[in-house]
């Protein structure tokens, strides 16, 4: 806010002199020398800033330049392969996709395809037939009766309040007219989500649009949304990779009347979301609460979503599922680099299992113990381009969702303020000012041409790959560098065959 303030008055006094200057050169430079001096003063009085007390007037540019820093880097400074978290060839594949701009590359590859870490996919000298129609994967296990056919390329989990409500409508819309999923996030259904689009309700530890008075769990109130016709599954949000084991708060000053009544709860009062729930305390209970919310729902897939934190947790799910014979119908891993609106940074950087050995050990571990074959895995992380979907669903992962794609989709710049309302593009601030900016009659067709020219380009690499069905998708397809060493996934990762664990003691 200080910045704003000051950085406005520095352009009012610039522009007052040079009009000054040019009408009457002596008042110009007077008012000048004068406001200098007056800065100056103030600037050796105040108490609160080192950098100004010490250096008058010209201690400013610090902030300026700190103000204007992200934009600078990234519009003089960064490479095509450089910028973070989403380097700019990313950015531009999907504004690209997104605008129906060019979608081909000239001269080659900028990436160095030497280095460390570098993968890619195997193709065939015997290509296959390319096909035309989005691929499609049902979810829902023998215990669904209303599964759910879903695309392999959907909206991950974001709330109306980390994103504004005409960036819900445009994303709802685009899932509408693409026909593939929107994940509510954990923000509860409000009626910014109801332009048509498929739904995935997720219910987090705050169990808005599902909960009583005291933030409890609510069977009735569950019902009534569950058995909305929009709502396609169901997500328990266990954690996710940028924030995994922290709660949120949602302060009194944005718990609006309309916020309130969305979320059910009470306007102008500070809502916690607990870094865990209420509903269930293990595993045993975590797989209850799965069967409970299916029978809720009329039957519709339920599944739960993960950071993955101890391995044990995970195998404990498993060995339950066994034992009491629940199923979740889908599991949908994030990683640790995975995005958020905003999350404390210790959290983002240093908590977590990132997103490949999460993926691996979650598909590896259902495998181990048989549970694979009625279990969807979803999963999100950085999935912006037809690669990156190749490569997931090589490593063992049926559907993909993006969260940020989507949002560069809606015109993101990265200029990453989405925790202070002052998203300039009006995708994350549900300000008026900013958010006029983002106009849902254009933006719709953009998130739908993204997910649509993606799967395009999908199916061309499947093509390349001489596949004919998804299942051929396997760890052999994709070989990646570790340092001068080069082995396919199956080589680095090998899978673990199905019920494998009944026999051999798992890895630690
Ligand atoms: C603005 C924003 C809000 C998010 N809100 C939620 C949420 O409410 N629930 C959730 O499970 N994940 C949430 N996420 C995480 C995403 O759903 C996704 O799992 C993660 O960002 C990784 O996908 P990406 O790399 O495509 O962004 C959010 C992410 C972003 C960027
Ligand atoms: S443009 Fe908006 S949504 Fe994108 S990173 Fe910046 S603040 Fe966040």
């Amino acid at each position: 806010m200080r910045k704003a303030i000051l950085f406005t008055n520095i352009i009012i006094l610039i522009v007052a002199i040079i009009v000054c200057t040019a009408i009457w050169p002596i008042y110009g430079f007077s008012i000048l020398g004068l406001a200098v001096f007056g800065l100056g003063i103030y600037d050796i009085t105040q108490t609160k800033h080192a950098i100004t007390r010490n250096f008058p007037v010209i201690g400013h540019m610090r902030y300026l330049l700190e103000m204007i820093g992200p934009e600078i880097h990234q519009y003089f400074i960064e490479d095509d392969t450089d910028g973070k978290p989403i380097d700019r060839n990313r950015r531009t594949y999907v504004y690209q996709r997104a605008k129906l701009e060019r979608s081909t590359h000239p001269f080659g590859t900028e990436l160095n395809v030497e280095a460390d870490n570098y993968k890619w996919m195997k193709h065939s000298i015997y290509p296959s037939k390319l096909q035309h129609e989005q691929p499609r994967v049902l979810v829902g296990g023998p215990e669904c009766s209303q599964p759910y056919s879903s695309s392999i390329f959907n909206i991950s989990a974001m709330s109306y309040g980390s994103l504004s409500k005409n960036a819900i409508m445009a994303l709802n819309l685009g899932a509408k007219a693409g026909d593939f999923s929107h994940n509510t996030g954990e923000g509860a259904i409000s009626d910014y989500h109801k332009h048509g689009g498929d739904l995935v309700w997720e219910i987090g530890t705050g169990y808005f649009g599902c909960r009583t008075e005291e933030g409890e769990f609510s069977p009735e109130n569950f019902k009534k949304n569950a058995v909305l016709p929009e709502v396609k599954m169901i997500e328990i949000k266990i954690s996710q990779g940028a924030k995994p084991g922290h709660g949120g708060v949602l302060p009194a000053s944005k718990n609006t009347e309309e916020i309130a009544k969305i979320r059910g709860v009470k306007p102008h009062t500070e809502v916690l979301s607990p870094p865990g729930h209420s509903a269930f305390k293990d595993a045993e209970g975590l797989l209850k609460f799965v069967k409970q919310l299916r029978e809720l729902s009329g039957g519709k897939p339920v599944g739960f979503k993960l950071c993955v934190g101890r391995k044990e947790e995970f195998r404990d799910i498993c060995e339950q599922m066994l034992i009491t014979g629940i199923q979740p119908d889908f599991i949908t891993v994030d990683g640790a680099e995975g995005g958020t609106g905003a999350a404390p940074i210790d959290f983002s950087n240093y908590v977590g299992m990132p997103w490949e050995e999460a993926l691996i050990f979650v598909v590896d571990t259902l495998n181990g113990y048989r549970l694979k074959d009625h279990i969807t895995i979803i999963t999100a992380t950085k999935i912006f381009t037809a690669f990156d979907i190749f490569k997931a669903l090589c490593i063992g992962a049926d559907v993909c969702n993006s969260a940020r794609g989507m949002m560069l989709a809606l015109g993101c710049i990265q200029a990453l303020k989405c925790d202070t309302n002052k998203c300039p593009t009006g995708v994350a601030s549900n300000d008026p000012a900013f958010m006029r900016g983002l106009v849902v009659a254009e933006k719709w067709e953009r998130v739908k041409n993204y997910q649509a020219e993606t799967l395009k380009e999908f199916a061309e690499l499947f093509a390349a790959a001489g596949c004919v069905s998804l299942r051929e998708l396997d760890r052999n397809l994709i070989n990646k560098r570790i340092i001068d060493d080069v082995k396919t996934y199956e080589e680095w990762y090998p899978t673990i065959d199905s019920g494998v664990y009944f026999k051999e003691k798992m890895p630690a």
